[in-house]
């Protein structure tokens, strides 16, 4: 099946998946910017790979927008995080980003990345440095909440090509 793979990265993480996934589907990999001038018609898989932002997927509207487009085509979103992959909003925190329409024609995976602070940008760094600090001042904190809160002050990194296997196997169905 003519695949291809098409990313939004802002520190490497999604990029990584878009990378292992094509390498192991045979498909080829382009990120959304240089993909927007290419034209998709003869594929017969369209894969998107956006990162987690405050529970949406980073620019997910482009692939939605062409989704009307790409009837026939077998289309799958994946979703790069900070969150492990057991964290337990995940599924809901995915769904709010398509209506139930959308969501029966694409299928939808989750891959924990991590976070890597020397290559964000100046506002994400800013963001996330309010949203920590908010956090810890937060005196009813869960438990969930308190971990959450000291994983994400510094960079760590819990991608693994494991979690491509999902993807792979509804890609080869
Ligand atoms: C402003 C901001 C908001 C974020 N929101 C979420 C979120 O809602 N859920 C999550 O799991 N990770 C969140 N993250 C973490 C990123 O999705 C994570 O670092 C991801 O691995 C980045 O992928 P990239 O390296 O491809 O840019 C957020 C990061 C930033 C900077």
């Amino acid at each position: 099946m003519k695949t291809i793979v098409i990313y939004t990265s802002q520190t490497g993480f999604t990029k990584r998946y878009a990378q292992w996934i094509a390498e192991a589907s045979g498909a080829d990999c382009l990120e959304l910017s240089a993909a927007k001038k290419t034209d998709l018609s003869s594929y017969e898989a369209i894969v998107y790979g956006g990162w987690a932002c405050a529970g949406g997927i980073s620019k997910i509207g482009w692939f939605k927008g062409n989704m009307d487009k790409w009837k026939g085509k077998k289309l799958v979103v994946f979703c790069v995080g900070g969150s492990p992959a057991d964290s337990p909003d995940i599924d809901t925190a995915l769904k709010q980003n398509f209506t139930e329409a959308e969501r029966e024609k694409v299928k939808v995976f989750y891959c924990p990345g991590g976070f890597n602070y020397e290559k964000m940008s100046a506002m994400s760094k800013l963001t996330m440095k309010v949203f920590v600090k908010t956090l810890k001042a937060k005196k009813d904190k869960t438990e969930a909440e308190q971990v959450m809160a000291e994983m994400i002050s510094s960079s760590y990194d819990i991608s693994n090509r494991k979690y491509i296997e999902p993807i792979l196997q509804y890609l080869a169905k």
